[in-house]
């Protein structure tokens, strides 16, 4: 009897020992995570923990700024790859590479550039700010995370939120816009929509704020240049829509490539390690920008791909994207004892950390759904197509010209009339153009049994051809109203795009003028990635609107604006410039010391539509400002309302921007600076009541080179269009 207790003891002893050899404690989904780290990376040896830190590109990229040869053998111990597929097919058979070929069967992380969309494509950032609509973004957000990790991608590129004042730089169309606080609520919709509560959810994805930081102060609107960025600006304009997503539980940001007076993102230890990683207590990691660490040698900081390593890897650069710098350097850097092992290892972690969260070890397979399952799902068509009207801005509408109704003849003209593929705009990932509606089909549709509506050409984007202007005056000639079409190709803004000017090129605004001599009312149509010159085509247009680069939706928001089925509610998120001399221009300049004078001599001072303009069918009235409470100690509340009467006829949607001025502060303060907006629709007749419940401290406060808050006491002004009330902050 003894003998057999002791053999099955021996048995069971022995079984126990091979299922701990066979499932080590980081495989324990069970163990918390942090746990499963220091398991994992004590069995990981210095070559394994430096293939962590290195993204590679898998098969083609769509990117044409980046089209280096992708690594022909990807080995199974890379941390990350970029994936450009629309299904999970290649990534999970890369990924059993990894989890069944190497030593420890650490997963991939697959990342990709989802900026405003995966299938079902969304109209371009820059747009969606000017919906004012950050639950609707959040909701687009979700769905673009949704069909993208169904589609294997578990990490996209996104958001960008470059606060950009300079229309001439082209990525200004994947931000959201020229101020700070928009960019930061946009931040935070957009990280929580991707994220949602759960990143190892299948339909969340991971976030990455980029491109950290001040890349939108790019010098003359060039891209990869250098930006100058006093202490001062960097806090004060730049820093808040990074902090406010670290605190929204973002899991990476991306280091930018611009020089930040003298020190490149992507080597910028204050910035990265001093405020991202101590005070923010940032705990996922940072990956640098295409390219950004081994551009620190033409950059002047680094004279080795070597150096190159060590001077983003100290920084607080965790991943290298495509650099090759990391595997190639890194180890020989830690063996030279010029990286510590404890770096090296908090940079592991930290890598590791975001592909716990994601459940990539645990679920490292995506899997199979057909294109149905994952793209085009009715609701993310809705949200699609909602967003995109939201984002239209009628910028002018004289003798109310628009909706369009009791017109029998509509000419519709222009380069932009019968595209698909430049209103889907840049970075449009695995949008598809040819699901697109164009502005004339959807006017069309619209319009059945209406109205005609006939189309001609003429003129192209840009050149100097003349050929189709006859035909297009004929039309034009013969119909009621022309809806002229112009724009902006879809590569004319993005990355690497910047322009000169920021005017539609000339061959445009000619077939305008030519148009307008038959004195036929003109509604432009502007499909467009950054705010344009509209100098000359302004006093020649009716009606003018943006539509942005809409996406998938395509025409068909637009055409409800026109007829009327959708009341406009957009307001622009950028300044439009009178001409592109003006810039940079933007609502929140810092006070002058002559306000009467310092004038332009040759044209107005003033943008010829600012930031938070946007007309709707219906008027609203604004009534009188009130204050909860005028005179007020630190920490105490107080609420600020308005009431607005739609005054109109139709029932319309009404963003209220509350503004905050200090007149006189310690520091120059800007003229006002927005802290909260909100949007509410107000049915025909009814009056609303706008509130702003103002917290002292994080609205009126201002931050010094620092980072650090002061709020003074004095006066300040809280502003709603152009109403004003005072309220005195006493000690
Ligand atoms: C861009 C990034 C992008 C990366 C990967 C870079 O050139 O600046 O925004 O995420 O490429 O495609």
């Amino acid at each position: 009897m003894k003998k057999v207790t002791l053999l099955l003891s021996i048995i069971l002893m022995m079984i126990f020992s091979s299922y701990k050899q066979e499932k080590p404690l980081y495989k324990d989904a069970k163990q918390p995570i942090e746990k499963r780290i220091d398991d994992l990376l004590a069995r990981m040896n210095l070559k394994e923990k430096v293939m962590q830190l290195n993204q590679f590109t898998l098969g083609r990229n769509d990117n044409a700024n980046n089209m280096a040869d992708p690594v022909a053998d990807i080995p199974g111990e890379i941390g990350s790859l970029i994936y450009f597929g629309s299904n999970a097919d290649l990534r999970n058979k890369v990924q059993k590479k990894a989890m069944e070929q190497t030593r420890l069967g650490i997963p991939i992380l697959f990342g990709y550039d989802v900026i405003h969309g995966f299938r079902t494509i969304y109209p371009i950032s820059l747009g969606q700010a000017c919906s004012w609509n950050a639950a609707l973004v959040e909701k687009a957000c979700g769905v673009a995370a949704q069909e993208a990790r169904m589609s294997g991608v578990d990490w996209t590129f996104s958001p960008m939120i470059d606060v950009a004042r300079d229309g001439r730089w082209g990525r200004v169309a994947e931000g959201y816009g020229e101020d700070t606080y928009t960019n930061a609520v946009f931040t935070v919709a957009s990280v929580k929509g991707y994220q949602g509560e759960d990143l190892s959810s299948e339909r969340n994805v991971a976030a990455c704020l980029k491109h950290y930081i001040g890349y939108g102060a790019s010098e003359a609107g060039r891209d990869y240049v250098y930006s100058e960025i006093s202490s001062q600006t960097l806090w004060d304009t730049y820093m808040l829509p990074y902090e406010n997503g670290v605190k929204a539980g973002v899991a990476t940001l991306m280091s930018s490539f611009n020089d930040i007076s003298g020190t490149p993102g992507s080597a910028n230890h204050y910035t990265l390690t001093e405020v991202l990683k101590k005070r923010w207590k940032h705990d996922g990691f940072v990956v640098s920008d295409w390219g950004s660490i081994e551009q620190l040698r033409p950059q002047g900081i680094a004279g080795s791909k070597k150096e190159a390593a060590f001077k983003a890897f100290t920084a607080g650069v965790e991943m290298d994207m495509m650099n090759r710098c990391y595997d190639a350097h890194l180890e020989e850097l830690v063996k030279e004892g010029k990286v510590s092992e404890d770096l090296l290892n908090d940079a592991v972690r930290r890598v590791l950390r975001v592909k716990f969260r994601l459940g990539l070890f645990d679920r490292p397979y995506t899997p199979a759904t057909t294109e149905k399952e994952r793209f085009y799902r009715p609701e993310s068509l809705k949200i699609a197509e909602q967003l995109a009207e939201e984002s239209i801005v009628l910028l002018k509408n004289e003798n109310k010209v628009l909706p369009i109704n009791n017109v029998s003849k509509i000419a519709v003209i222009g380069p932009m009339a019968k595209t698909k593929w430049h209103l889907l705009g840049s970075w449009a990932a695995q949008g598809n153009s040819e699901d697109i509606i164009t502005i004339y089909d959807a006017l069309q549709a619209e319009y059945k049994g209406k109205a005609e509506v006939a189309y001609a050409l003429g003129c192209d984007f840009d050149g100097k051809d003349r050929k189709d202007l006859e035909e297009a005056k004929a039309l034009a000639a013969k119909s009621d109203l022309i809806v002229l079409c112009l724009g902006e190709k879809k590569n004319w803004s993005g990355e690497n795009a910047s322009r000169s000017t920021i005017a539609l090129p000339q061959i445009q605004e000619e077939l305008a003028m030519e148009l307008k001599k038959l004195g036929k009312r003109v509604v432009l149509v502007l499909s467009n990635g950054r705010p344009l010159e509209l100098s000359r085509l302004e006093p020649i247009s009716d009606a003018i609107l943006t539509m942005w680069q809409p996406g998938t939706p395509g025409g068909k928001p637009l055409a409800g604006v026109l007829s009327g089925r959708v009341n406009p509610s957009g307001k622009l998120a950028m300044t439009f410039p009178y001409s592109t001399g003006q810039i940079p221009i933007y609502y929140n300049y810092r006070q002058s010391a002559r306000p009467h004078q310092g004038k332009y001599q040759d044209i107005q001072s003033t943008p010829l539509y600012e930031f938070a303009h946007g007309l709707s069918y219906t008027t609203f009235g604004y009534g009188e400002l009130k204050v909860s409470v005028s005179k007020l100690k630190r920490g105490d509340k107080l609420t600020v309302e308005i009431p607005v009467t739609n005054m109109g006829d139709r029932d319309g949607v009404e963003t209220v921007h509350w503004f905050i001025q200090d007149p006189v502060c310690t520091i120059s303060r800007p003229v006002k600076e927005l802290k909260y907006f909100e949007k509410q629709l107000l049915k025909k007749g009814e009056t609303k009541l706008y509130k702003f419940e103002v917290n002292l401290e994080r609205d009126l406060s201002f931050v010094n080179g620092e980072g650090q808050r002061f709020l003074e006491s004095g006066e300040y002004n809280i502003m709603v269009k152009n109403k004003k009330i005072k309220i005195e902050i006493v000690d």
